[in-house]
């Protein structure tokens, strides 16, 4: 997003400073972007939005209203689906630990992909508790699609672990699969979704052969959209959707061949970085400048705990925006935040002019942020959503009452 003094000074006088930034426009432009390419290349595509990576109301009913799905891991998540009004067959059910509100679901057609054995083991004995009601489910499986490391989650495809799964399901009288589910994360190439396509493909062949199956997911971790700046600390020529619905789709399109629209799986893809990280920019100010012994730092009203991870793993996109003071010339300047950490470093490296109440603004910041923010030292700040000319609020500014109202004093 485009930002000037005016418009940062209406926005912090109105809603607070610090401050997320949800560029609301862009994201939906973005979201109906992403799903066209999908559904171009096989068109019984849904997108299911990963609730983990920022499940702020706001946004997740705007996804709802576009049409897409709810991907949550836990009960709370689940919850928050619930709150911004989705029924119960429009929510996928992941993780590795799911609260009981999953059973909840499950028998009110919720799609559910079971992790692990002993997860299954729970359904079987809810089947057996309710001989009135069919249960279907998904399973999560395990594959190898030549990443560098061994993924704990799912059912090992590799192994006798996923034959034992579907014996056991097919020896329950009103259980059966319905999806099949993968997610492997750190790998975002485009080799990697042709791979994990293909073997997930294998798997209904060798499994569920003319049974026709509601959904295939899978999963999420393509790259997003993103500045330059930051596009190149993950490499050059970096795949973009149309490069990744290219690789699946082939493979989707010709496995369906022939099929029915009615017949053929439900493609689901999760992403949560992939579609959000892009639209949320944190504003932050200068608090002061120090020089100490030939370094400077520049102290900022904002923490790394407000950006998330990802500012220790790549230099964020970064913009100044003076706030009208005299700036002062600064040539490696390291941008900190206000906890007492000394590792609590945003940006380091930073060149150029800065002055107190200067705003720094830091891009891509959709993910893994506020949903990551621990109530470490102060509470987290607000967050707003620019539709056109309009700022509206998403969440408002923390107070202690809300840190205390767990505690017993
Ligand atoms: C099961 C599952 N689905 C979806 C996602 C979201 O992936 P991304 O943020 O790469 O889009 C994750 C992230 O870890 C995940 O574990």
């Amino acid at each position: 997003m485009v930002f000037d003094t005016e418009k940062l000074d209406r926005f912090t006088r109105e809603f607070d400073s610090p401050l997320y930034v949800f560029d609301q426009d862009s994201f939906e432009d973005n979201y109906r972007r992403f799903v066209r390419i999908m559904t171009a290349q096989y068109d019984k595509y849904h997108l299911s939005y990963s609730y983990k990576t920022n499940y702020t109301p706001y946004i997740c009913r705007l996804i709802r209203q576009l049409g897409g799905f709810a991907e949550v891991v836990s009960d709370m998540e689940y919850q928050i689906a619930k709150a911004v009004g989705y029924e119960d067959d429009h929510i996928l059910y992941n993780g590795p630990i799911k609260g009981p509100l999953s059973h909840e679901m499950l028998l009110n057609g919720g799609l559910l992909n079971v992790d692990n054995l002993e997860e299954l083991q729970g359904i079987i004995d809810l089947a057996a508790r309710n001989p009135d009601a069919r249960l279907k489910i998904g399973l999560r499986v395990n594959i190898d699609i030549g990443q560098s490391f061994v993924s704990r989650f799912g059912i090992d495809a590799d192994s006798g672990e996923l034959p034992r799964a579907i014996r056991l399901i097919d020896s329950t009288p009103n259980l059966e699969v319905q999806g099949i589910h993968c997610h492997v994360g750190q790998s975002r190439s485009v080799q990697s979704w042709q791979n994990r396509a293909r073997r997930v493909l294998e798997i209904v062949d060798r499994y569920f052969a003319g049974k026709p199956l509601k959904y295939i997911d899978l999963g999420s971790g393509m790259f997003g959209e993103m500045d330059e700046g930051l596009a190149c600390q993950f490499g050059t020529d970096l795949p973009g959707y149309e490069d990744y619905a290219a690789a699946i789709g082939a493979l989707f399109r010709d496995y369906y061949r022939g099929w029915a629209y009615e017949d053929k799986p439900i493609l689901f893809t999760e992403p949560g970085t992939t579609i959000v990280n892009h639209y949320v920019d944190f504003v932050g100010q200068v608090s002061s400048i120090k020089h100490i012994r030939g370094k400077e730092f520049v102290v900022l009203n904002c923490s790394k705990h407000n950006l998330g991870e990802i500012c220790t793993l790549k230099k964020l996109p970064l913009t100044v925006v003076p706030g009208g003071r005299p700036g002062e010339q600064l040539t490696d300047a390291a941008l900190v935040g206000y906890t007492c950490l000394e590792h609590d470093v945003m940006y380091r490296g930073f060149q150029g002019t800065l002055a107190v109440g200067d705003y720094v603004i830091f891009g891509n910041v959709g993910g893994y942020s506020n949903v990551s923010k621990p109530p470490f030292i102060s509470p987290n700040c607000a967050m707003i959503a620019v539709k056109g000319d309009a700022a509206a609020l998403m969440k408002r500014t923390e107070t202690v009452r809300d840190i205390l109202a767990t505690y017993v004093i």
